[in-house]
């Protein structure tokens, strides 16, 4: 056992999109949110940790593509847990720039939740005070399918042969992966949350929910699947 590869890799979640003219695709645009039903008092101790740590993630987020923070409380019901996943294709400025724009949405979007998430095209925002690093999420968030382009068995076999591909793990750490086959593209993005001390086994500690959008011709697909298995599985260390 060994090195690194013994870490294993955690994912939480992971965002996939794909884009049929890649360059004109904008990074901002929303795919899924969600918030917390409780609600914080305005002005109390938890709004200003929410602040804090929503303001360390938009700052950490113009020099790294992704980050986790704790803002500790002597009460541990305010004690909050966040981080932020940029797609990898992004440069930091395209990530610190998604960032903001996502915990700006949050804030409006989840109003006083005690806890909140949001996904964009090209980053992943969330926030709570239950502690949720490193924990493996398999739900199914959003399903959501372009128009139907009728039955094309070359396009489904595209289609099929871009999915194994990107839930197809190597052994090697691959949290971002893109891939292309005739005119459907894809992109996978797994959150980067490890758990350096866990040891449960390796269908637990892989993957998530992925984000699939393929795009092809006229087809825009996105899903979230949860087959990912091993696709962002941190080397091979796992018995
Ligand atoms: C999170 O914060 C809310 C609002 O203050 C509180 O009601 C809840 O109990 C907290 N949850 C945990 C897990 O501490
Ligand atoms: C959170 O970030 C710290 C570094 O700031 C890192 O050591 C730790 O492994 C991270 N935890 C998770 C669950 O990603």
């Amino acid at each position: 056992m060994s090195k690194i590869s013994t870490v294993k890799a955690f994912i939480s979640l992971l965002a996939i999109t794909v884009l049929a003219v890649p360059a004109t695709s904008s990074t901002d645009s929303f795919v899924f949110g969600g918030c917390s039903q409780l609600k914080f008092t305005p002005g109390s101790p938890y709004e200003s940790n929410v602040n804090l740590l929503l303001t360390s993630l938009v700052n950490s987020a113009t020099f790294t593509t992704y980050s986790n923070f704790t803002v500790k409380s002597p009460t541990s019901q305010d004690t909050l847990y966040g981080l932020f996943q940029c797609r990898g294709d992004l440069s930091n400025g395209d990530c610190g720039r998604c960032v903001a724009r996502a915990v700006s949405q949050l804030g409006t979007l989840c109003l006083d939740s005690s806890g909140g998430a949001l996904q964009l095209e090209g980053c992943f925002v969330k926030y709570d005070n239950a502690t949720f690093l490193g924990v493996e999420d398999k739900t199914e968030v959003l399903h959501k399918c372009g128009p139907l382009i009728g039955y094309d068995s070359d396009e489904m076999n595209r289609r099929d042969a871009m999915l194994d591909y990107l839930g197809t793990g190597d052994g090697s750490y691959k949290p971002f992966r893109v891939g292309g086959v005739g005119g459907v593209s894809s992109v996978a993005q797994c959150v980067q949350d490890l758990s350096a001390n866990n040891n449960q086994n390796d269908e637990v500690e892989k993957t998530l929910a992925i984000l699939i959008g393929l795009i092809a011709a006229v087809a825009l697909l996105i899903v979230f699947l949860s087959f990912l298995r091993k696709a962002c599985e941190k080397g091979k260390g796992g018995k």
